[in-house]
């Protein structure tokens, strides 16, 4: 077995592989929240042929990850590129976590109840159950705001911005969407704690540190998310006419 083999399959190496790939996608939700919250920040007004068009940032930016890294690379590349690291990331971050999983339920005595183990394996099972819950929504949500495969509420593509205004009038959808961020703020909570002791970053005098970071990074990044169907939902955020999506400037 050469050395990456071997380290694939130690439980060391594995334990790795998971606080890594949860390095990237929690990189990524934190970039992801960042950019949604320009629906907050408003439009540009932009004139064509003697007309004012309002053209709100967050169609921008989306346009702005489409063209990520042209005129190097052609428009559309940077962002497979990135879609591809993702999607390696959570086939790994799954296959290694179900693996060790496995691993440690064959190795569990039959008859212990300690309680502190009994809530370690109360933790990682709602670490399996929220984990499974935001995969199913990531699905869920590509299909219906990326895609506009589901449709709940008119949907035309580019126009992030009355996307999310057509599909978080309806209150489930919001509601649905809010329920899901719960979970993810437990999932990155736990997430993040698991990181820094599988790096061996934890000591007992920053323990209470790292704690206090993972709690506001998780809950910031979950209220942040949240925070864009329900300021639709209660109708905080104006509406915005259509305009001609050359404004966009896209390649
Ligand atoms: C309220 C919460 C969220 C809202 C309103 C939201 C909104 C959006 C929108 C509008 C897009 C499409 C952007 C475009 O086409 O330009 C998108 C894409 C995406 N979102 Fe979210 N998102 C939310 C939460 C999340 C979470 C929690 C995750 C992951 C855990 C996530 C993962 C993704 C992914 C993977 C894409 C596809 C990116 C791509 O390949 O183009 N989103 N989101």
């Amino acid at each position: 077995m050469n050395r990456l083999a071997k380290f694939y399959a130690s439980s060391i190496g594995k334990k790795f592989i998971a606080a890594i790939t949860g390095l990237i996608l929690f990189g990524f939700v934190a970039g992801h929240v960042a950019g949604h919250l320009k629906v907050f920040t408003g439009v540009d007004t932009i004139t064509d042929n003697g007309v004012e068009y309002a053209v709100p940032h967050i169609d921008q930016y989306g346009q702005f990850l489409k063209d990520a890294g042209t005129p190097v690379l052609p428009a559309m590349v940077g962002l497979w590129i990135a879609r591809m690291v993702l999607l390696g990331s959570v086939i790994l971050h799954i296959t290694v976590v179900i693996q060790l999983s496995l691993k440690s339920a064959e190795a569990r005595p039959v008859d212990y109840v300690k309680s502190k183990k009994r809530s370690a394996t109360w933790a990682a099972r709602y670490m399996m159950f929220s984990g499974s819950v935001v995969l199913a929504f990531i699905i869920f949500h590509i299909l219906h705001l990326t895609t506009g495969t589901i449709r709940i509420g008119d949907f035309e593509h580019g126009a992030v911005y009355q996307n999310l205004q057509n599909t978080f009038r309806h209150w489930y959808v919001a509601l649905g969407y809010v329920i899901v961020m719960g979970m993810l703020a437990f999932h990155l909570f736990h997430g993040v704690w698991s990181l820094f002791q599988t790096l061996g970053l934890d000591s007992p005098d920053r323990n209470k540190a790292i704690r206090l970071f993972a709690m506001v990074a998780s809950i910031g990044i979950s209220i942040g998310f949240a925070l864009v169907p329900l300021a639709f939902l209660f109708g905080l955020l104006p509406e915005v006419a259509d305009y001609p999506h050359h404004l966009l400037g896209g390649h």
